[in-house]
């Protein structure tokens, strides 16, 4: 009987992991990709994971635009890496914009077209968060959550979309977040801008692949930056505090190391979390009335902690 249920265990569960993996393996065996001189295009490039994007893909001898609406930051960003003067190292690119801005695609091939002319690998990274209930949040909040957040990206994806068909190769990442695949409550706008890129993106990949095209969607947890302090609140303030499960967050150095590797490998997708995020993804799409069920605790927790702080107050 012992040895049935170990047989029956190995065809349900063994044998079909074990193939995917041969598959997987087999399917995706290629040289890794050469990093230097490529052109890489990142927004968001003034702080945070965007800054260590920058940092490390300049590092690796690559040509970097670095997109953003802060220009003091931008600069101060290209002399820091100006200063490293290593033979291989190239002067990165400023080019300021706003992820609203109606000229986006005016702006990304005045920085693009007059200095390399052609773009390798576009990093989508800039974003913002959002803390707060549906029931409070005003319209606007939610409406620029998404201009940015998602609309933004689309825009600057279509303008480099063209210079990658032409050379007939090219590497768009998109950095989403677990909320891309788990919403959480007061995280709605946020969410709902995360799931859409998701969505939009893995859209794309299929109809770029025939082209030499790669997309990724890059899922991390928690990374140690200001996003949480820029976040909005319901009635579109800064929240202006750092969470410390931002605190506690992954260094973003360590983000862009691994968002490089799944550049050099060509990889789809990278979900970058802890083991029981990753458990808790997998019970959204089998067990969806069990994860509504701890949403639902988890909302009423964060309720009675706001209550209790208000009366603080
Ligand atoms: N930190 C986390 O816990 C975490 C977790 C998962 C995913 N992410 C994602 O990681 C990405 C980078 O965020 P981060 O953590 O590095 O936060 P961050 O330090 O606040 O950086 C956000 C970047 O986006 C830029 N940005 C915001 N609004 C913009 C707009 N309208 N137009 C142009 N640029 C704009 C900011 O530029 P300014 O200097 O002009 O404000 C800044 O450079 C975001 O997409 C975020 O959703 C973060």
């Amino acid at each position: 009987m012992g040895d049935l249920s170990i047989s029956a265990l190995w065809a349900v569960i063994g044998l079909p992991v074990s193939l995917l993996s041969l598959l997987y393996f087999v399917l995706n065996r290629r040289k890794d990709v050469v990093l230097q001189d490529k052109v890489v295009f990142i927004t968001g490039a003034s702080s945070g994971l965007g800054e260590a994007l920058a940092e490390a893909f300049h590092l690796c001898g690559c040509k970097v635009v670095i997109a953003g609406r802060n220009a003091d930051k931008l600069e101060e960003l290209k002399n820091r890496l100006e200063s490293r003067k290593e033979d291989h190292h190239h002067s990165p690119v400023v080019c300021v914009l706003d992820l609203e801005d109606d000229e986006l695609s005016e702006k990304v091939h005045q920085a693009v077209g007059n200095v390399w002319g052609r773009v390798d690998i576009l990093i989508n990274n800039a974003g913002m968060s959002y803390r707060g209930s549906v029931a409070e949040t005003k319209p606007e909040v939610d409406k620029k959550l998404m201009a940015v957040n998602h609309f933004g990206h689309i825009e600057i994806t279509k303008a480099i979309l063209p210079y990658m068909v032409k050379q007939r190769s090219g590497h768009i990442v998109c950095v989403s977040s677990v909320q891309g695949k788990l919403p959480i409550p007061h995280r709605s706008a946020y969410a709902a801008s995360k799931h859409a890129i998701q969505a939009y993106f893995d859209s794309l990949r299929a109809e770029v692949d025939h082209q030499g095209i790669r997309v990724c969607v890059v899922s991390p947890y928690y990374i140690r930056t200001n996003l949480s302090l820029n976040a909005l609140s319901a009635d579109g303030s800064a929240y202006g505090k750092v969470d410390q499960t931002t605190k506690n967050g992954y260094d973003p150095h360590f983000v862009a190391k691994k968002i490089i590797n799944c550049v050099q490998q060509r990889q789809d997708e990278l979900i970058l979390a802890p083991f029981y995020v990753k458990l808790a993804i997998c019970l959204r799409v089998l067990a969806p009335w069990l994860y509504f069920k701890m949403m639902a605790r988890r909302a009423r927790k964060e309720l009675v902690m706001n209550n209790n702080l208000n009366k603080i107050k």
